[in-house]
């Protein structure tokens, strides 16, 4: 493992904590890896920016071949600054104002819609444009209710039985559709799920629907571990099973047409460490806490999704094993990183890594209580650079005062 204790401890010393570091290899080993899986020739992935918009791994993810989900026009101009061209990118944002629609298509990329209402106005604006379609493939899955974006009750996509007014609309202002896609949820837990919702992707995207489709985008969601004793999927059989389904498919359709991923957790999720250091140990009548120097506006998944993060005790990992909520230094009894979770003896001043930070964790962060977000650690072929650094506490207050009228 690159992100050793060595390595993390050094790093923690040298650049203070809260500090999260990445693997820069295990990032592209992911990336790449899906092409292996997949064996399906004119396969795109898309690497979902919002589960980390770090610009180094942006740019490094380019330099890869990459090409990007996005959902807002910051994202989108960030990703033009770290060097994607804009055929590698798509817009996928939800409720969409005039102002993100205006921006993005004179930008020149591709916009995925998803509601009817947005489909028909961006026709009245933009008539003869090329445009995605998002579908909801009405499939259930996801890690947590919240990352279930499909079904009934999704605020996601247009319905599959709405077809015909997609249809009715793109003719009606001369929209090329040239792709559809869905995406069904975060962290599917069944592989079934993935290859019913492109076969429901797939029933209504005939040649008589969509003549000019260019691709099928099949969305994220690909499950990666996150508890020791989780089983990894077999992405082997899964990516046989896709890239045959999509073959038969092409076949049908009478054309070989691009199919596209677009993954977050999977290239990210496993290749990020927070280290953070406790500063308190309180034992309440046997009940261990340790408090550290990091908290929810850091890493929220915990709090929001009930997310399970493996902590370990870098500083003294042959420890006798006790119990502890481990938490944070946020003025709210939520905060916490891990609850009544087993491990080697905590000390004051001792170091942890909470791992699989590398996806939803910093992009997900805030300032809650004004303190800055961590800095950021890039590591490449064991090579450590520092890629983006800790506001000082006087730089986040002349950020407020900068704002204020
Ligand atoms: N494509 C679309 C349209 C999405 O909405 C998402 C995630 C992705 C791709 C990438 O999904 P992934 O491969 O990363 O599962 N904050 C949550 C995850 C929210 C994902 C929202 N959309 C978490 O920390 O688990």
């Amino acid at each position: 493992m690159t992100l050793d204790k060595e390595l993390l401890t050094n790093l923690a010393e040298q650049h203070s904590t809260p500090l999260y570091v990445y693997d820069g290899d295990k990032i592209i080993e992911c990336y790449r890896s899906l092409y292996q899986f997949i064996p399906y020739p004119k396969l795109k992935i898309h690497f979902a920016m919002k589960a980390n918009y770090n610009f180094a791994i942006l740019k490094m993810l380019n330099e890869a071949g990459t090409s990007l989900d996005t959902v807002s026009p910051a994202e989108v101009l960030l990703a033009l600054k770290a060097g994607f061209s804009k055929d590698r990118i798509i817009y996928t944002a939800n409720n969409m104002t005039e102002n993100d629609v205006k921006n993005v298509h004179e930008l020149g990329v591709l916009m995925n819609i998803g509601e009817l209402s947005r489909l028909e106005k961006y026709g009245r604006d933009y008539p003869g444009s090329n445009v995605c379609i998002r579908f909801n493939p009405d499939v259930r899955d996801g890690e947590d209710v919240k990352l279930m974006t499909a079904g009934d009750m999704a605020k996601f996509g247009i319905l599959l039985d709405q077809v015909d007014t997609v249809k009715a609309i793109a003719a009606k202002y001369n929209l090329k559709v040239v792709g559809l896609h869905e995406h069904t949820g975060s962290g599917l837990q069944r592989t079934e799920s993935v290859f019913k919702s492109m076969k429901n992707l797939m029933s209504i995207a005939t040649p008589e629907n969509f003549p000019h489709l260019r691709f099928m985008d099949f969305g994220g969601g690909f499950k990666v571990p996150y508890r020791p004793d989780e089983s990894r999927v077999d992405y082997v059989r899964m990516g046989a099973e896709i890239a045959e389904l999509f073959t038969d498919f092409c076949k049908e359709y009478g054309r070989d047409l691009e199919m596209y991923f677009e993954p977050g957790k999977y290239i990210v999720a496993e290749s990020g460490v927070l280290v953070v250091r406790v500063n308190t140990i309180k034992d309440n009548h046997g009940h261990l806490i340790a408090g550290t120097d990091s908290g929810f506006p850091q890493l929220i998944r915990p709090v929001l999704y009930n997310a399970y993060h493996h902590v370990r005790n870098l500083s003294n990992p042959d420890g006798t094993l006790k119990t502890y909520d481990v938490v944070g230094n946020i003025c709210e009894t939520g905060d916490y990183m891990a609850e009544r979770r087993e491990l080697p003896e905590i000390r004051e001043g001792d170091l942890l890594a909470v791992e699989n930070a590398g996806a939803y964790c910093y992009s997900m962060g805030g300032v809650y209580n004004l303190r800055p977000m961590p800095a950021e650690v890039l590591v490449r072929n064991g090579k450590p650079d520092l890629v983006r650094r800790r506001l000082s506490n006087q730089e986040l207050i002349d950020n407020i005062l900068s704002e204020s009228l």
